[in-house]
């Protein structure tokens, strides 16, 4: 499947965060939405100096409506307080808006989206950014930091330095909170050191401004 059957996301002409989060829900620019619960749009402050882009809502995330709420939310706000960042401080969001999975028995189980779908779903993205304005937009994980910032973009290579961009003053990447979780024990240790520090220079350009 692809968009060339599909209506384009109905995002509202002149956006603000109340109409977007109304509206996406009408959104049947990929095909998505058929399993999905709900759309999960973007929270946090309207003008947020700091603004983090996910994958997708995951199962917990499709069923209370909100971004971030689940385990990998668990992990995202360890991080977070680790870095000294205020979750309340920050608008969290995702690349794309509705929940991908394999139905197993009576578990869903995350699928990544397609590259299709993610380019479906971008004109929200868009649209956060452009009301939110965040100084600093950090991506977690390949989904977003490929869609926002190019295919040639590696959490490996390119994590933790700022990309040229015009998103934002600061624009950089990290890895996903879900790749923490899924890490074998002996190295997960290492990977959270290593999203806190990352989160923790963007916490230090933020306050240094
Ligand atoms: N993973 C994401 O990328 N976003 C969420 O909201 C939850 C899990």
């Amino acid at each position: 499947m692809s968009t060339v059957d599909l209506p384009p996301a109905p995002v509202p002409a002149r956006p603000s965060l109340k109409s977007l989060h109304e509206a996406v829900h009408d959104c049947r620019a990929c095909d998505l939405w058929q399993g999905a619960t709900q759309a999960v749009m973007g929270e946090g402050a309207r003008h947020a100096h700091l603004m983090l882009v996910g994958e997708q809502p995951g199962d917990r995330e499709d069923i209370e409506g909100h971004p971030f709420v689940g385990p990998a939310g668990r992990v995202l706000d360890q991080g977070l307080e680790q870095a000294g960042i205020a979750r309340d401080d920050v608008y969290i969001t995702n690349a794309v808006k509705h929940f991908r999975y394999k139905a197993r028995g009576r578990r869903r189980i995350h699928q990544k989206p397609d590259r299709w779908q993610v380019a479906a779903c971008f004109p929200w993205l868009e649209a956060e950014i452009k009301v939110v304005q965040p100084a600093a937009l950090v991506c977690l994980g390949a989904t977003a930091a490929q869609q926002l910032l190019g295919s040639h973009i590696r959490i490996g290579k390119d994590r933790g330095r700022p990309v040229d961009s015009d998103l934002a003053e600061l624009v950089t990447l990290t890895t996903h909170p879900s790749a923490i979780l899924r890490a074998d024990d002996e190295d997960r240790d290492d990977a959270m050191a290593q999203f806190v520090d990352d989160l923790k220079r963007v916490a230090g350009w933020l306050s240094a401004r």
